[in-house]
């Protein structure tokens, strides 16, 4: 038994913010942004519009590809670090404005990886017959924990939602996903506050995302670069085998390095980043969706899915889509 993706959605909040629109807030340019991170614009959730508002969007649109209703739903996962509240978690949330009862519903925070770590999660479900039709979903409102003033955060980071809902099937599917983490990088990229921390410094108007970028960026070519080949051989793919790589959209150079490894043009990988930014959680499924929707991403193709963010954590999913 494998776990296929019967549809995809997304969904990007309507505020555009440009890199001009960044130059008048902070010391930068149009021009540093683009050429640094591949950013041109992203987009930014509307006063009062939370995680679970761009999630639901997103959710209802991939039901609706799937040709199933909100009933049919009987397990909720999602990937988030910027859920609405501390409880009821965004997937219970989800859950209710979809008006479902009794499945499971549940979030999972693993910052930028939280998508590829839920498809894992759910994907188990459905191999092992736990669920029939499970929706997964990356979401994020990451704007809501930057500060801007700080022109080396400010810049990257956007709110968007994807999903994707994965029911059984003798055909692969989801050939493999690979996840792993690593704790001893949590100072590099961090939102240093939290409930047990008592939000002190949210109290003192001090929070806001932290990251040593120069550092990150150099963890995360390594690491990714490993893992796309620690996926590909442990599923025996070759390079050549696969049709469409769907990075996680952090930096436009990372994504570069990782299709060179793979010695993929990148006409044969979905960027997303410029208009997007980096989503987080949302940016997998938000490329996912935007590649299918746009007729690049056929079924029956091999995709390759990677993801890597704070904690750092960083995972990959394999998809005979
Ligand atoms: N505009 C203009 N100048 C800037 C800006 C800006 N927005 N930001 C930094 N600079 C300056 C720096 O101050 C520095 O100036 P200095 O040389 O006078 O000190 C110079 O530009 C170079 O800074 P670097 O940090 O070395 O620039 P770099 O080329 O590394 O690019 C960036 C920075 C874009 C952040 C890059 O390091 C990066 O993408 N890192 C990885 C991010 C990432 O992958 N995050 C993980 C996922 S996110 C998650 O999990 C939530």
């Amino acid at each position: 038994m494998y776990s296929r993706i019967a549809g995809t959605g997304s969904y990007l909040p309507k505020k555009i913010l440009t890199n001009h629109d960044l130059e008048k807030l902070v010391d930068t340019s149009d021009e540093w942004i683009r050429t640094r991170t591949g950013i041109s614009q992203r987009h930014v959730a509307a006063e009062g519009e939370t995680t679970t508002d761009l999630a639901e969007h997103a959710a209802r649109r991939a039901m609706d590809a799937a040709g199933v209703l909100p009933s049919d739903i009987d397990l909720i996962c999602v990937g988030t670090t910027t859920p609405d509240l501390v409880f009821p978690n965004v997937g219970t949330l989800l859950q209710d404005r979809l008006g479902i009862h009794g499945c499971p519903a549940f979030s999972m925070e693993a910052a930028c990886t939280g998508f590829v770590y839920a498809l894992s999660v759910a994907d188990k479900f459905v191999r092992l017959g736990e669920a029939k039709c499970a929706l997964v979903v990356g979401a994020e409102t990451l704007t809501r924990i930057i500060d801007w003033n700080d022109r080396g955060t400010c810049v990257l980071f956007a709110d968007g939602a994807g999903a994707v809902v994965l029911q059984p099937s003798s055909e692969p599917g989801i050939l493999s996903t690979r996840l792993h983490s690593d704790g001893k990088y949590k100072d590099l990229l961090a939102y240093p506050d939290g409930v047990s921390k008592g939000f002190k410094l949210v109290r003192e108007g001090k929070a806001s995302v932290q990251m040593k970028g120069n550092e990150v960026y150099k963890v995360a070519v390594n690491t990714l670069g490993a893992l796309v080949t620690e996926t590909l051989s442990a599923n025996n793919i070759s390079k050549t085998q696969l049709d469409w790589l769907i990075p996680h959209q952090a930096n436009i150079r990372i994504i570069e390095a990782i299709a060179k490894r793979l010695d993929l043009p990148m006409e044969r990988v979905i960027v997303t980043i410029d208009t997007q930014g980096n989503t987080s959680a949302a940016s997998v499924p938000l490329a996912l969706d935007t590649g299918i929707r746009d007729g690049r991403v056929q079924r029956g193709q091999l995709l390759l899915l990677e993801a890597f963010g704070g904690g750092f954590t960083w995972g990959s999913a394999l998809i005979r889509y």
